[in-house]
């Protein structure tokens, strides 16, 4: 089992191996007393993984209860985050209790942010179970829901006390799932390290999700609340959460993520930010992994959504330019340069 340590405003451990969620209840209590343990989950992962986990932390000694919701991004919405809310009253949660948020980033981004606005603040932790989740979503502490204006518009800041992080839980995953996350974690490749894609394509998972991790924990102990440094993660979602939204989330957030990287990447080319080949040669990468670039949508329709990027502060908006495969830089544009900058992107 491999250990990293996040230190931020608060310091964390995750914790990644195969088939750890069966030791889970052990690796907690050496951080937290016994509590109660409200597992949030969703219908799928409930019915695969919520047992083990409920057995675990039993064995342990928490008090468990479990709140289940249906799965996918449909639910990431004020009625679930509400719902949440209103279980853990019902549950009779304390402040000294904690939240266990077993699934994907769906459910990591949900509990998260029902942690961090429970009673103003309880502890959570993260166990995911999707490739994305593990690479991406668990760390960091950004927690949030959709609104109908668009994706991830409510939420906040609050980082998780603990992720456990067991990647024998990728078998059961759908392969559209697996290249969800290759997505994410070809973007850190294109962010920080070229080497780390080769890995993402051979599939190297525990390689993969020990990179990303570090890559991630680096980036945000540098700038935790997501003030310059931490938005070069954000490559791609500027056009990607746009294609998600107008999709009505049938392209989920890999795909939109791969399709909007290489939209920006091709924009910022045009734009003499980023040097010629290099839009070219991340959709050759891209395309090797399987996914479908196309970009069903017309750049006004996106230029809406992504008025709504929380990027966006006065007038300005920083742009994630590519350098090269490994490497970027933000840069700021006008919020009227924006729609010519997605023009760019989607021109063939
Ligand atoms: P998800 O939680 O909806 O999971 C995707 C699907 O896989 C769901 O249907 C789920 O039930 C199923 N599933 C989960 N684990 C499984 C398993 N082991 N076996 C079989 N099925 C399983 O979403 P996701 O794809 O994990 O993550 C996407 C979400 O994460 C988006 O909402 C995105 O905005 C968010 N995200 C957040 C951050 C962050 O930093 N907070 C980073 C990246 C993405
Ligand atoms: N997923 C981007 C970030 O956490 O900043």
């Amino acid at each position: 089992m491999k250990k990293f340590v996040v230190s931020t405003n608060t310091s964390y451990d995750i914790l990644i191996g195969k088939d750890i969620m069966k030791d889970a209840g052990k690796l907690i209590r050496k951080k937290l007393e016994p509590c109660r343990a409200s597992i949030v989950t969703d219908m799928t992962v409930n019915s695969i993984y919520a047992q083990v986990l409920v057995t675990s932390l039993i064995e342990a000694g928490f008090q468990v209860s479990k709140i289940v919701f249906p799965s996918g991004e449909h639910s990431k919405n004020l009625t679930t985050y509400g719902n949440i809310l209103e279980a853990l009253a019902d549950e009779g949660l304390t402040r000294t209790d904690v939240i266990i948020a077993l699934g994907g980033g769906v459910v990591g981004d949900l509990s998260g942010f029902a942690a961090a606005t429970y009673m103003r603040g309880i502890k959570y932790i993260q166990v995911p179970t999707t490739y994305i989740a593990a690479i991406d979503a668990s760390v960091g502490g950004k927690t949030g829901i959709n609104l109908l204006s668009g994706k991830n518009l409510a939420g906040a800041f609050w980082q998780p006390s603990m992720v456990i992080c067991d990647y024998k839980t990728f078998d059961t995953l759908p392969s559209e799932k697996i290249l969800d996350g290759a997505a994410e974690a070809i973007k850190h490749g294109v962010v920080s390290d070229e080497r780390l894609i080769e890995k993402v394509l051979q599939g190297d998972y525990e390689y993969v999700i020990e990179r990303c991790v570090s890559i991630k924990k680096s980036i945000v102990e540098a700038d935790e609340r997501d003030l310059g440094l931490r938005q070069l993660l954000n490559f791609g979602h500027t056009i990607g959460h746009g294609i998600e939204k107008l999709s009505s989330y049938s392209i989920s957030h890999g795909h939109a993520v791969a399709k909007g990287m290489v939209a920006e990447a091709r924009a910022a080319e045009a734009m003499d930010l980023t040097p010629k080949g290099v839009s070219k040669a991340l959709s050759d990468i891209l395309e090797r992994a399987g996914f479908d670039l196309s970009i069903p949508f017309s750049p006004d329709d996106i230029y809406k959504f992504a008025l709504l990027d929380k990027k966006i502060s006065g007038d300005k908006i920083s742009i994630v330019a590519p350098d090269s495969i490994g490497k970027c830089h933000l840069h700021k544009i006008s919020v009227p340069e924006l729609k010519k900058f997605i023009q760019l992107g989607l021109e063939p």
